[in-house]
């Protein structure tokens, strides 16, 4: 996509790492965010008033299997190499309410039931928060991205391995939805249009293109938006698409970048107000 072709709203910052070297943990802006996705686990101190990341991110490959104990050593092996001892926030592909997983889409099952914020909070002897990977991703798009200042209902949905997707209203997260997991053409929607479907069927940008559209009009159709963000790595080629999106709805790429889950992690942490009793993790 043309650089500059989507210019960020007023006030906005872009996401730009940083080297700055040793990052002094104890300051009270910073929050160290863990992404962990299903083929890589990637950590970096985020500055939670500008959602810039304040050192280069580190990246371990996940695990495989990814079990609790695989992917928990490699948490703790990140907040190590960052000699990390404050606040700390990760990412979980998977429902995650009052800090246990709840579902096991494109993880392993033995996740199912896990206390997660216990377990890594064992693992490093402090508390951790934990969120579903596109709520964080959300959180930061909405805070510092294309969702900036935007009222009403804002769906994004994050195009990769699978489909997730983190629902807001007036800038409040809804945490949890599954809107992946919607029925697409008599299947899971994530079997249908995500990313990972494109690259394994070979699917050129139109004919995925249009499933995308099929999937985005559903989600209008049942809740009638004001913006829909497209994330994901894919989102970078969001000019590729984006001609076979007829939706009435405004839709527009992610701006955050590959590094949304870790400032939405830490941004989640840092602030409880992102959280619902409920919902995304106990409170710290
Ligand atoms: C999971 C969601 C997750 C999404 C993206 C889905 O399969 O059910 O919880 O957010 O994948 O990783």
């Amino acid at each position: 996509m043309a650089e500059g072709s989507h210019a960020l709203p007023p006030g906005a910052r872009r996401f730009e790492p940083r080297q700055t070297g040793a990052v002094d943990s104890a300051r009270d802006d910073a929050v160290l965010g863990i992404d962990i996705g299903g083929s890589g686990i990637k950590a970096a101190p985020v500055d939670v008033a500008t959602g810039r990341l304040l050192a280069e991110r580190r990246r371990i490959e996940t695990p495989q299997p990814a079990t609790p104990p695989a992917v928990t050593e490699v948490v703790a092996a990140l907040v190590d190499a960052f000699a990390w001892t404050g606040p700390v926030g990760a990412t979980f592909p998977a429902v995650i309410r009052a800090g246990r997983v709840e579902t096991a889409a494109n993880v392993d099952e033995a996740w199912i039931g896990t206390a997660i914020t216990e377990l890594f909070g064992a693992a490093i002897g402090r508390p951790v928060t934990v969120v579903n990977d596109a709520d964080a991703a959300g959180v930061a798009e909405m805070r510092f991205g294309a969702g900036l200042g935007r009222p009403g209902v804002v769906i994004m949905v994050t195009l990769g391995t699978g489909i997730g997707s983190a629902l807001f209203v007036d800038g409040r997260l809804v945490p949890n939805t599954e809107l992946g997991h919607l029925e697409l053409d008599g299947h899971d929607a994530e079997q249908r249009a995500s990313a990972a479907v494109r690259e394994a069927k070979g699917l050129s940008w139109e004919k995925w293109g249009r499933r995308v559209s099929r999937y985005l009009k559903h989600l209008e159709r049942l809740f009638w938006p004001d913006l829909l963000i497209v994330g994901g790595g894919v989102s970078k080629r969001f000019d590729r698409f984006a001609p076979y999106l007829d939706t009435r709805t405004e839709v527009v790429p992610a701006k955050a970048g590959n590094d949304a889950g870790i400032a939405g992690a830490a941004l989640v942490a840092a602030d409880a107000s992102w959280r619902v009793s409920s919902g995304a993790a106990p409170p710290p």
